[in-house]
């Protein structure tokens, strides 16, 4: 369920006309409802209600300051996977007792700060990670809180870059080793053992695959509290998918049911770290036709976003639907909306049924919310485009548009290549 609708064959986020927005701040631009991010998120915590539950914002979706603030001012806190994310979620107000994070390579810079923050947890990828943590804990004198990450070998059934907890991932800790790694962590003076977490992955369309992970970690969690590792928090990880084009994810009150009674018995504050299913259908991408131009078997609407702005159609073929702001007589045809960057793989739809736009005309590419702007970059030395949040009748500028002054920031000549040529 969101909030961009037709009226009068004019395409509204909440009580605002896109093509008023595009009017006063150019094209492309992500445009995100404050009704939908806040229905989502209550929807979401709701689902868990009587359940001792922590939902933390995978900032890695959308790390939009105010975005951060509007779901911490719902009582949510953030999953980090850097000391960015954490700068982020500090700036936009998240509590520090709130944020989880997980991530692979986390580096001693960012541990240390995650440190004197006084975060939650840290969601621990390897021995390794292990044993540095508890030294950097030591040098400043503190203990870190931790859970050990766990690889649970479950295929999430989901495209292969965003599968995390299958065996052959980078992910985690093998299921096999955790008991040991628990272990020597509790023998680790600067470490606080606090949790057991976990996260199969992304865009997960099944209840299965959750289930069958609870089920694992459950038996991890019994055989602990017997050798007496007492475990305060599940961290779950997110990964419930949503609706792109035909999917039909479980809702999440169906999710929250099914999680809250598998885990019956078990006295545990559940973290959950939602990202896709929050942000996903609550944000779009709105860009306007340059050119259209027809080749021998091909139709191509070329419009001004590209592959920089939204990544996700050619890094792993997702379908974003594609959707005209203003409604015309005109007819539908099979085209590929391209975007101005120099690759083949520069698409935002390929070869699909949609209305023969023309020039001018404004396009909207729904469910970009999530891994939208904060995959996008600035190759073909595009700057990258202004966020803008609409709540009831206004709107509001939350990322300015960046200028070219922004490409070259922080980049400087040596001396000897002073001289003119
Ligand atoms: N927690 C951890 C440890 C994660 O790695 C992720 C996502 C999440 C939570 C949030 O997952 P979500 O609820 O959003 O599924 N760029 C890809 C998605 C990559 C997901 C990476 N990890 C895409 O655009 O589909």
């Amino acid at each position: 369920m969101h909030h961009f609708y037709y009226i009068n064959r004019e395409l509204y986020c909440e009580n605002v006309p896109l093509a008023r927005i595009a009017a006063q701040v150019g094209t492309p631009f992500y445009l995100y409802s404050h009704a939908t991010l806040s229905r989502h998120f209550r929807t979401f915590t709701a689902a868990f209600e009587g359940f001792s539950h922590l939902v933390c914002f995978a900032v890695k979706a959308n790390g939009n300051l105010a975005i951060l603030r509007l779901f911490a001012q719902l009582g949510g806190g953030a999953d980090i996977v850097s000391g960015g994310e954490l700068y982020r979620a500090l700036k936009a107000g998240v509590e520090p007792k709130k944020v989880v994070y997980s991530g692979v390579g986390k580096k001693p810079a960012e541990i240390r700060f995650a440190l004197k923050t006084g975060i939650l947890m840290f969601n621990i990828e390897s021995s390794q990670e292990l044993a540095a943590i508890s030294r950097i804990a030591g040098r400043l004198k503190t203990k870190a809180p931790i859970a050990l990450r766990i690889n649970p070998n479950i295929d999430p059934k989901t495209h292969p870059y965003i599968s995390t907890g299958l065996k052959k991932n980078k992910f985690g800790i093998n299921i096999d080793q955790a008991l040991q790694d628990y272990r020597r962590a509790v023998t680790l003076p600067h470490l606080e053992v606090v949790g057991v977490a976990c996260h199969i992955g992304s865009q997960i369309t099944e209840l299965a695959p959750f289930l069958e992970a609870v089920a694992r970690l459950k038996d991890l969690i019994r055989q602990l509290e017997r050798e007496g590792i007492h475990i305060r928090y599940l961290d779950l990880g997110g990964g419930l998918g949503i609706t792109y084009d035909q999917e039909r994810p479980p809702h999440p009150q169906e999710y929250g049911a099914a999680l809250r009674k598998a885990l019956e018995g078990l006295k545990i504050t559940l973290i959950l770290e939602p990202g896709r299913v929050l942000a996903g259908n609550a944000g779009i991408l709105v860009t306007r036709v340059l050119y259209t131009k027809d080749t021998e078997d091909k139709h191509f609407i070329i419009v001004d976003a590209g592959m920089n702005d939204l990544a996700r159609p050619s890094l792993y073929g997702s379908y974003h639907g594609i959707w005209p702001v203003v409604k015309k007589d005109c007819p539908t045809i099979t085209a590929s909306l391209v975007g101005p960057i120099c690759e083949s793989g520069d698409f935002l739809a390929k070869n699909r049924k949609m209305p023969a736009f023309q020039p001018q005309d404004l396009v909207a590419v729904m469910s970009s919310g999530a891994y939208g702007f904060s995959m996008s970059s600035n190759y073909n030395a595009r700057p990258r485009v202004a966020e803008i949040l609409v709540k009831d009748n206004d709107f509001y500028v939350i990322r300015k548009r960046e200028t070219y002054r922004h490409l070259i920031r922080g980049e400087s000549i040596p001396d000897f290549l002073r001289n003119s040529p």
